[in-house]
């Protein structure tokens, strides 16, 4: 065994895996400027093993990037980030190919991201298989079972100009999922697809996400997914603005479903953020107050906002 095996044993987890992010910051160089942008600005995470998260937020919210932080695509500036054991904020390059092979599987908006357009769809799913030395044997039968869970094994010999938009997502999603990764993610996955379509590819995650013990992190801009994943993150500015779970503990089937409780994320340091519209409705300015009382605690304003 040579040194680059054997530490990648220290990699090893076991499966379902949870997320915890600990104040996670990325700044991008700005040529044009002194300071540069900064893309997260504090993220804190926690994602339970085995769930189906989304995170949810407008366009230039943070969601790429921290998508791409998750993956280790490229490091945070500062900030912890585990999965399961594994420190990827901190990963050594051959650590990290070797993350990208066998931990973490890649579903993105754009279905020629995912797929390779000359190799048919179980081709697409074998040459993953192979890259990341996948036991020889049991590919047929795992590639066989992914398209099948997915519903396009009868398309398995379509390249991607043969399939619809929403195959090339189903395939996309078998490919991601190749390697057996203890979690998913994915970038706007249904960005490009019409509102039936993005309905079914959501309905397959949730399947996968039960059938493969996989721990999923979905980012979008599309609300939809908040009652359709287990808890939902939604992000603003770089930051965690508020987080809305599941009552039942399910994901619903129908995105209309109202079974959610919002909840504020206590950091490390004790911070929570009140959401804007209720900073609005309070009228609450810069200080708040403590209020401990039959055993509950309130929050009243201290001091009125004078921004309206
Ligand atoms: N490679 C980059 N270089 C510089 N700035 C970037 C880069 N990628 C993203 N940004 C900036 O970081 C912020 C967050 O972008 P991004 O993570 O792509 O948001 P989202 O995916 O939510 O639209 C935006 O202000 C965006 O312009
Ligand atoms: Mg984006």
């Amino acid at each position: 065994m040579n040194a680059k095996t054997q530490n990648s044993f220290n990699l090893e987890i076991s499966k379902p895996v949870g997320i915890v992010a600990r104040n996670l910051i990325k700044v991008y160089d700005d040529p044009s400027s002194d300071s540069g942008i900064i893309a997260l600005r504090g993220v804190e995470l926690n994602v339970k093993p085995g769930s189906l998260v989304s995170i949810i937020g407008p366009s230039g919210a943070g969601k790429s990037t921290l998508l791409n932080v998750l993956g280790a695509m490229y490091p945070p500036t500062a900030g912890e980030l585990y999965v399961g054991s594994i420190p990827v904020h901190s990963l050594r390059h051959w650590q990290i190919d070797y993350y990208h092979q066998k931990i973490v599987g890649f579903l993105w908006q754009l279905p020629e991201r995912n797929l390779l357009p000359e190799l048919s769809a179980e081709e697409n799913v074998e040459y993953v298989m192979q890259i990341a030395g996948y036991p020889k044997d049991k590919r047929k039968e795992r590639i066989k079972y992914l398209l099948t869970a997915v519903g396009v094994w009868e398309r398995r010999t379509h390249k991607l100009g043969q399939l619809s938009g929403g195959e090339a997502q189903r395939v996309g999603l078998a490919v991601a999922l190749a390697n057996e990764p203890a979690i998913l993610l994915a970038d706007e996955p249904t960005g490009e697809l019409d509102s039936e379509t993005t309905m079914e590819v959501i309905g397959y995650l949730q399947d996968l996400n039960k059938d493969e013990d996989l721990t999923m992190v979905i980012v979008t801009h599309d609300g939809r997914f908040e009652r359709m994943t287990h808890q939902s993150f939604h992000i603003l500015d770089g930051m965690i603005s508020g987080v809305r779970r599941s009552i039942t503990g399910e994901a619903a089937k129908d995105w209309r479903s109202a079974e959610r409780e919002e909840l504020a994320f206590v950091d490390q340091f004790g911070n929570v953020r009140i959401p804007s519209e209720l900073r609005k409705r309070h009228a609450i300015g810069s200080y708040v107050r403590f209020v401990s009382e039959d055993g509950r605690l309130y929050i009243e304003p201290a001091e009125v906002s004078t921004n309206e």
